[in-house]
C-alpha cells in the first residue's frame, strides 16, 4: 500500500452520470490483484475530509507522448456520481492533482479445480469483476451476467467482450433495451443448472447479492463476493466498515473488518441475516 500525490490523466463521462478516471500511479500495477481497492482523495483541501473508496477497474501503460520518454502506468477506475465527493470529482479534468491510497484490502481467489467462472455484476459491481475476468480468461471459460435498472447502467460491455469473456446482460426494467429482460438473478439460476461445478464471483447491490447468495447456497456452488461497506480510513483504523461474521452472537461477537479482511469474502464466512444493516460501530464517518 502507497499514497501516491499524483495527476489525473483523464475523467471522462461514459454514460449518463457514470464517469471512468485514469489516474498516473507508477508500481501500482505490479501490487494490485482484482478484487482490491483505493481510497481517493477527493481535493487537498477540506471539505470532504474522508477519501472515498473505488475498486481497481483496470491497471496498465499509456504509450509515451514522444520518443525517449518512459511509459505511463495508470490505475482506472470507474464511479457513479453518487453524492458530494463524485459530484466534485466528476468536475476534474487531466492535470489536476489529486492523492490516492492503495491497493487495499483481499482480492478475489480462484479455485483452479473449477473450469467454470460465473461473474455476476449489478450495476457498478461489475468494476472489480473486469480485473477478475482478464485474469480468469487465460485459463478457465468465463461468462458474465451484468444486471443494471436500464441500459445506461451496463458499463464496459464491449470492454468484457474484448477479453473473450461470453457476456449477457439483463436490464430489470420494462424496455429491454440491451440483452434479455429480467433479473440477474433468474438467469443465474438457470446457468448453475447447466454448470453445477462452476464458482461463482458477485459484487452489486445488498439485495442483488443475498439473492446470490441464497442461489449458491441452493446448488452447493462456492461463491465469493465483493461488499462496497461504508468506509473512512480504508486501513482498518475507524471500525466504520465491520460487518458481522458467521455465527455471530451478543455472547460470542464476531466482526469482519471490510476494509482489511475484505472486500471480498467467501459467502459462508459471513452473518447473510445481518447485512445492510446500520454500522451501530462507527458514528463519524459523514464528513
Ligand atoms: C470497496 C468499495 C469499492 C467501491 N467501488 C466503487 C466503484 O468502483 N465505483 C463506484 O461508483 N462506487 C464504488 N463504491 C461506492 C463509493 O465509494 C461511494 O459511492 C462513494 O464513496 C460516494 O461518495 P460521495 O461523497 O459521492 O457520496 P456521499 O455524499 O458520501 O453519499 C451519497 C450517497 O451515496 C451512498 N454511499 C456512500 N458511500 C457508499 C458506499 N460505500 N457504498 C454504497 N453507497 C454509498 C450514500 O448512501 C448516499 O446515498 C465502492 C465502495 C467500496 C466500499
Ligand atoms: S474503513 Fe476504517 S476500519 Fe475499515
Amino acid at each position: 500500500m502507497k499514497n501516491y500525490k499524483t495527476i489525473i490523466l483523464s475523467n471522462q463521462e461514459i454514460s449518463p452520470g457514470y464517469f471512468r478516471m485514469r489516474l498516473l500511479a507508477p508500481g501500482f500495477g505490479a501490487k494490485a490483484r482484482s478484487g482490491q481497492f483505493l481510497m481517493f482523495r477527493v481535493q487537498r483541501s477540506l471539505p470532504p475530509l474522508l477519501r472515498r473508496p473505488f475498486g481497481i477497474f483496470r491497471v496498465g501503460f499509456m504509450p509515451s507522448d514522444c520518443d525517449g520518454m518512459p511509459e505511463k502506468e495508470y490505475v482506472e477506475i470507474l464511479y457513479k456520481v453518487a453524492g458530494r465527493g463524485t459530484t466534485i470529482m466528476a468536475e476534474l479534468h487531466e492535470g489536476d492533482r489529486v492523492e490516492l491510497l492503495g491497493p487495499l484490502g483481499k482480492g478475489f481467489e480462484e479455485n483452479p479445480a473449477k473450469q467454470e467462472k460465473i461473474l455476476v455484476g449489478g450495476g457498478i459491481g461489475l468494476v472489480p469483476l473486469f480485473m477478475l475476468a482478464s485474469e480468469l480468461v487465460e485459463k478457465y471459460d468465463v461468462r458474465l451476467l451484468m444486471g443494471g435498472r436500464t441500459r445506461e447502467d451496463i458499463l464496459a460491455v464491449t470492454e468484457f467482450e474484448r477479453l473473450g469473456v461470453e457476456t449477457e446482460t439483463y436490464v430489470s426494467t420494462d424496455d429491454g433495451s440491451l440483452g434479455e429482460e429480467g433479473l440477474v438473478t433468474q438467469v443465474l439460476e438457470r446457468k448453475l443448472q447447466k454448470y453445477p461445478d462452476a464458482e461463482v464471483f458477485a459484487c452489486g447491490p445488498m439485495p442483488m447479492l443475498k439473492a446470490v447468495n441464497e442461489i449458491c447456497s441452493d446448488h452447493k456452488v462456492s461463491l465469493q463476493v465483493s461488499l462496497e461497506e461504508f468506509m473512512a480510513c480504508g486501513v482498518g483504523a475507524c471500525l466504520g466498515c465491520v460487518v458481522k461474521g458467521a455465527g455471530h452472537t451478543e455472547e460470542n461477537p464476531s466482526y469482519l473488518c471490510t476494509c482489511k479482511v475484505g472486500p471480498v469474502f467467501q459467502s459462508e464466512r459471513l452473518d447473510w441475516d445481518a447485512l445492510g444493516e446500520p454500522n451501530e460501530t462507527c458514528e463519524g464517518c459523514a464528513s
